[in-house]
């Protein structure tokens, strides 16, 4: 059979294959909203395929985000490089690496891997990054190329950039993707200095172009201030940088504010990011933005984003629905000792009083607390709407270990974490209860 011939077959049966697909997944969905006889499986597959579609939302789609990293930014021109039609030294992979972005070790061919291995295939190339965004393997970063696939048009983010990381089975920073564990390597500042267009992000916050170089270098890998483009406030009131851990996206299920301030529900905050900071196209408002508190947000009017089309809105039930479905992970049972993690857990449970505000089964509460009820000062809660912090939930707190405890990593160890809880609530732990919580803590 000709070649062509046979492609346009396959090209067929894949398209009937698609649209039965759409069939199915209709009537699934009329399924669900009548009662009928096996409605259990019915109603598991289209919740099924809610997840698939938002897992690959959260993995590969930017919102149209690529005209701010592209478009203003020139942040595929700086990955480029001079050599390749861009400006300046460009991204090779060891750079890309040393930055905290991932490879996903899934998507690269074999010829990829031994092409790696053996040296082929220089990891000090911007070439190579490009080969690697073509094929989709840079977790959160989308490359788009020309029909030919040759030349690199454009790069987008997605959530997966700050939200998964890699399990480095490869070798460090390549391995297979752990969405939902928040990158603590990913140094979002440095990324966005690569820009050679820094002066409108610098007029928006109203400083000058150095100044926004120096607060971008301030940031360090793992935390990201999203704050900071509503008030403008890039330092705390002790004159340390703002900027907190990007938290995990995993175990949210059953939460009912995000944010450690307790923005909104997980739809809310998802809109906000998508258009307010990865600056992807879509419909937002929140009333409570346009107010004096957040002049930047004022002054550019993201109280009220309106684009036609709205490239986020309609993603958001899939996007809620993998978060969803995104348990904590356990931690190696070699990673604890167990005997003091039982013990711990009574500690937690009782004399140290952790589960009146981090209650079972979630280890959170859902109730919001001032500052003063954990002994911390202010300043993030005052600039959220709701004024306190939300309780996080404990659950994989291995997979957040990276960069320190609580929203900016105030606390580096969960030693200091019972330390200070100890110390300011007058619990009278002693040194092997205070051991005994920090396994438990270990074990969730
Ligand atoms: C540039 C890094 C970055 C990107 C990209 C990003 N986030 Fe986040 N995300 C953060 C940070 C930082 C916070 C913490 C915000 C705060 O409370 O100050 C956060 C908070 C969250 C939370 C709240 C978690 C909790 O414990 O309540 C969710 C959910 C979330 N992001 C989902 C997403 C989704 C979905 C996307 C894509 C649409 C996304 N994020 C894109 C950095 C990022
Ligand atoms: C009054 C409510 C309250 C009590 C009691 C409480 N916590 Fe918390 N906990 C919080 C809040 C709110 C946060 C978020 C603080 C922040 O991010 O700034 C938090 C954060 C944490 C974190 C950091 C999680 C992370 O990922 O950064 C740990 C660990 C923790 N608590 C453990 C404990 C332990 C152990 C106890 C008992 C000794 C305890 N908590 C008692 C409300 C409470």
């Amino acid at each position: 059979m000709p070649y062509k011939k046979k492609i346009l077959i396959i090209l067929s049966v894949v398209a009937i294959m698609a649209i039965c697909q759409c069939t199915k997944m209709e009537t699934t969905e009329n399924v669900n909203d009548e009662a009928s006889f096996d409605l259990p499986t019915k109603m598991n597959q289209g919740k099924q395929s809610l997840i698939e579609q938002g897992k690959e939302i959260f993995r590969f789609d930017a919102f149209g985000d690529e005209d701010f990293w592209s478009g203003l930014l020139h942040i595929d021109k700086a990955i480029l490089g001079e050599a390749n039609g861009g400006y300046g030294p460009g991204v090779s992979p060891n750079t890309a690496l040393a930055v905290g972005l991932k490879v996903d070790a899934d998507a690269l061919p074999p010829e990829v891997v031994a092409g790696i291995t053996s040296g082929d295939i220089s990891l000090d190339d911007p070439k190579s990054t490009i080969a690697l965004l073509r094929l989709n393997a840079v977790v959160g970063v989308k490359g788009n190329f020309d029909p030919g696939g040759t030349t690199l048009q454009s790069i987008g983010i997605t959530c997966a950039s700050c939200h998964s990381t890699v399990d480095n089975s490869f070798t460090e920073g390549v391995g297979k993707r752990l969405d939902g564990w928040p990158n603590r390597d990913l140094n979002v500042g440095a990324i966005v200095s690569l820009t050679d267009n820094a002066l409108p992000i610098a007029n928006m916050l109203h400083v000058s172009e150095p100044d926004l170089r120096n607060i971008l270098s301030l940031w360090g890998p793992g935390k990201y201030p999203a704050i900071l483009f509503m008030d403008g406030q890039a330092f705390r009131p002790d004159g340390k940088i703002a900027a907190n851990l990007i938290p995990a996206a995993f175990g949210l299920k059953g939460i009912d504010l995000t944010t450690y301030t307790g923005w909104g529900d997980i739809s809310y905050w998802n809109s906000f990011v998508a258009n307010l900071e990865m600056h992807g196209k879509g419909n937002f408002s929140d009333p409570r933005l346009n107010d004096p508190k957040y002049p930047i947000a004022v002054e550019n009017h993201f109280y009220n984003v309106v684009n036609n089309p709205d490239l986020i809105t309609s993603k958001l039930p899939a996007l809620r629905a993998y978060q969803h479905s995104l348990d904590a992970p356990k931690p190696p049972a070699n990673s604890f000792n167990q005997a003091a993690a039982a013990k711990g857990k009574a500690v937690f449970l009782t004399k140290a009083k952790c589960a009146s505000c981090h209650a079972l089964p979630l280890y959170a509460d859902n109730i919001l607390h001032t500052a003063d009820e954990i002994k911390i000062d202010d300043f993030e809660a005052r600039r959220s709407p709701t004024g306190m912090y939300r309780t996080t939930p404990l659950g994989g707190l291995f997979a957040k270990s990276k960069g320190g405890y609580y929203h900016d990593g105030r606390f580096s160890s969960l030693a200091d974490v019972v330390n200070h809880y100890n110390d300011n609530m007058s619990l009278n732990l002693t040194t092997k209860e205070k051991q005994d919580l920090v396994e438990f803590l270990k074990s969730l």
